[in-house]
């Protein structure tokens, strides 16, 4: 482990002694900024239970609460309905959203695509296009790395699953989708209390409009195909939705999960890439050593690239316990049920937040501090399976989750075997919570050759 003394403390919002009431979530910072606010007792607290008007909300971080919910009594913790609704007219039923035999169907269909060998066979597209991105870095100055990371994992999933779509890769297609991807977590709260978000402000009628360019872009991509689909991801999906539901609904869910891929497949990705540089950067001995391990595998089988790389992958693992890129999920309680002692009653929210769990003073010494060494082989026994969720857990953990360590993986390599990052001298990073948690405004890092 590295001395105390030198380890590296990234940025996170102040701590105020106590949380505000429940009714400051709809005002100032708080709602804008999920990740804002929390007193320094949610970070020592096992477990908040909250009533807001006739909805309780529980805020588990007990990792035996999480693993309950998640895993051994998963079947009683369904998403929940409203977050569902919110969801709904971007996602439609795809796979994130969808519970039960719909939910159970449409994983069989996509599974496959993200297995360890299917993942594998996609990696030199990713060297491809971190490569790319590469090619408009000056060779010494000031560089956007949440802005490289976006465009770089957006090219990835569209040429990965979409066959290189050119609709999906344009500057507007990522506007439209950070704006709907904002609007949805800013819908979050009034969801929370059956409220419809009213196309009031410019951010909700950006999204809006965000989300219908996904949705008509998607659907036109889909029936272009026609049932036969094509030789890649979508017409895979397409096929099996075929052979497994009647024509419309197929097209229908086709479509769905084409959105959903979109969506979660490449903004987590995007954030998790970011702050990783923005670690390295603030610590340089990691980054030589990261840099050393990189070097030597650059050169071989991109197919392999990413099993070679033992610090490079503890450097993500802590990057995404420190910035872990969804930082909550949700589920609504079926039955009455207990969670480490505290009773949760049927219909009751349960609020799962890994921003809170993986900076948790009583699971992580010095929480706040990046110490790769945390994950280095051997040291998981001491750690609970629970405390460390950044791709959820259970049966509805993160099915894109290989995908994105393989991506972030062969990445990195490229961007460390070709410049050194430094931070940006007099530049406050700051963080914006919401369905994602990103680096608000953007993340500069001042590149240089090695
Ligand atoms: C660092 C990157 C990523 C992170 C941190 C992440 C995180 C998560 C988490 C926490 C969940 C579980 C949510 C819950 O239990 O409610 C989830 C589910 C999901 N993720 Fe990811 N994800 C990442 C990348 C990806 C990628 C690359 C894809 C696809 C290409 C993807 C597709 C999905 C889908 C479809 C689900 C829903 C799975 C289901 O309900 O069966 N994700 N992700």
């Amino acid at each position: 482990m590295t001395d105390s003394a030198t380890r590296f403390v990234p940025a996170h919002p102040p701590r105020p002694e106590t949380f505000g009431p429940w009714w400051s979530g709809f005002f100032g910072e708080r709602a804008r900024n999920s990740v804002a606010g929390w007193s320094k007792l949610a970070f020592e607290q096992w477990h908040v239970r909250r009533r807001m008007m006739r909805l309780v909300i529980h805020f588990p971080r007990h990792p035996d609460a999480v693993e309950r919910v998640l895993l051994t009594n998963a079947a009683n913790y369904q998403k929940p309905r409203i977050i569902k609704k919110l969801l709904m007219p971007m996602l439609g039923r795809g796979l994130l959203t969808a519970d039960g035999e719909l939910w159970r169907s449409q994983r069989k269909v996509v599974a496959p695509s993200f297995a360890p060998g299917a993942v594998a066979r996609l990696a030199g597209t990713m060297a491809g296009a971190a490569e790319r991105q590469m090619a408009d870095w000056p060779t010494s100055g000031r560089i956007d790395i949440a802005h490289a990371a976006t465009e770089t994992t957006m090219r990835i999933i569209a040429d990965a699953l979409f066959s290189d779509d050119a609709r999906l890769t344009t500057a507007e297609a990522s506007r439209h989708i950070t704006a709907a991807l904002e609007a949805a977590g800013a819908a979050r709260l009034s969801a929370l209390f059956g409220l419809n978000p009213l196309p009031i402000t410019r951010s909700v009628r950006v999204g809006q409009r965000g989300r219908r360019y996904l949705r008509e872009t998607l659907t036109s991509i889909v029936r272009e195909r026609g049932p036969e689909g094509g030789d890649d991801f979508l017409g895979g999906m397409i096929r099996d939705l075929n052979a497994r539901f009647p024509p419309a609904e197929a097209t229908m869910l086709a479509i769905d999960n084409a959105a959903t891929f979109y969506l979660a497949g490449h903004e987590t990705t995007a954030n998790a890439l970011a702050w990783a540089i923005y670690l390295l950067a603030g610590d340089q001995r990691a980054q030589d050593r990261a840099r050393n391990e990189a070097l030597a595998a650059v050169a071989g089988d991109p197919a392999t690239l990413a099993d070679r790389l033992p610090y490079l992958r503890q450097v993500l693992d802590e990057t995404l316990r420190l910035y872990p890129p969804a930082p909550r999920f949700d589920r609504e309680a079926v039955a009455a049920d207990m969670l480490h002692g505290e009773p949760v009653g049927p219909g009751d929210l349960v609020s799962i937040w890994p921003w809170l769990i993986h900076r948790h003073r009583q699971l992580w010494d010095d929480a706040d501090a990046f110490d790769p060494e945390r994950f280095a082989p051997g040291r998981e026994a001491a750690r609970h399976r629970f405390q460390y969720i950044p791709f959820g857990a259970g049966p509805r953990t993160c099915v894109g989750a290989r995908f994105a360590i393989v991506e972030a993986l062969v990445i990195l390599t490229h961007w460390l075997s070709a410049r050194r990052f430094a931070l940006v001298e007099g530049h406050t990073v700051e963080l914006h919570g919401s369905v994602t948690l990103r680096p608000k405004g953007g993340l500069p890092v001042m590149v240089s050759a090695i």
